[in-house]
């Protein structure tokens, strides 16, 4: 039976200061949580800060990015190694900012899927249609490819295991969720899409919203039944928000 996971994107915010003050919030706020995953992922720079501030706590540690190389001349890069070194156990890939800033091809991230798999660690395959795409209708159809780069490369069962993160380009950062129809029909089409390969598998992977999620809207995400927690930006830096929306999907699919 899959659980839900609601994790943390701190993206490019931190310091020494705000790691410990928020981890320790989040500690207080959720000492004990129930039928839910709780994840963080703060910049690789706070990785082993924050893997000490969480040590015997039931969230677990994650990171934002990895490179497909796993040693050598490759200046800047974070190994899948290094990051399973530190204790990262939950790795984003494929994010909609990596993919317009950083110029992330399908390929490159379908990569990044296999060494993290390689590695024994969690790979959160972020999908989802800009804007555009969305009113062009082509929403199914961009998320059906950026799976299948992986489907194709690694075949189905590397999904066994791994997390999927629908987020919208649209709604990140935007303030604008998905509705929860909206997104529960692009869920249930990602999860019927994997189903056409192995149905065991797509039963079981999570798929995550993501975009504008707070805690005023996560309660009626979460009631959706192909939404398994989410992948939380901007309420993740609120000790209190992200821990009444980590609530609200341990609340979610206890009913
Ligand atoms: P916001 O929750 O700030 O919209 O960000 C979502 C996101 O990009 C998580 O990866």
């Amino acid at each position: 039976m899959r659980h839900p996971l609601v994790m943390g994107n701190w993206k490019l915010k931190g310091s020494t200061h705000m790691v410990s003050e928020l981890i320790a919030g989040l500690r207080n706020a959720l000492s004990r949580v129930d039928g839910c995953g709780v994840a963080i992922a703060p910049p690789v720079m706070y990785l082993d800060q924050a893997r000490h501030a969480l040590a015997g706590s039931c969230i677990a540690l994650g990171a934002q990015n990895v490179d497909i190389n796993l040693s050598g001349a490759f200046t800047g890069e974070i190994s899948a190694n290094m990051l399973r070194d530190v204790g990262a156990q939950y790795i984003i890939i494929g994010h909609s900012e990596r993919r317009t800033y950083h110029k992330e091809t399908d390929r490159a991230i379908s990569e990044k899927f296999a060494v993290l798999k390689e590695a024994g660690l969690i790979p959160v395959l972020c999908i989802g249609e800009t804007e555009a795409e969305n009113e062009e209708g082509k929403t199914e159809e961009v998320c059906a490819r950026q799976i299948d780069a992986v489907i194709k490369t690694l075949g189905a069962p590397a999904m066994k295991g791994a997390v999927i993160a629908y987020e919208p380009v649209w709604a990140i950062g935007t303030g604008k969720s998905a509705t929860p129809a909206q997104a529960q029909a692009v869920h249930k089409f990602i999860r019927d899409h994997i189903a056409k390969h192995d149905t065991a598998i797509a039963a079981e992977v999570i798929i995550q919203y993501g975009g504008s999620v707070n805690d005023k809207n996560a309660t009626e995400l979460f009631a959706q039944p192909d939404i398994d927690g989410a992948l939380v930006g901007g309420a993740s830096l609120k000790a209190d928000a992200f821990a009444a929306i980590v609530k609200a999907a341990s609340a979610a699919k206890k009913s």
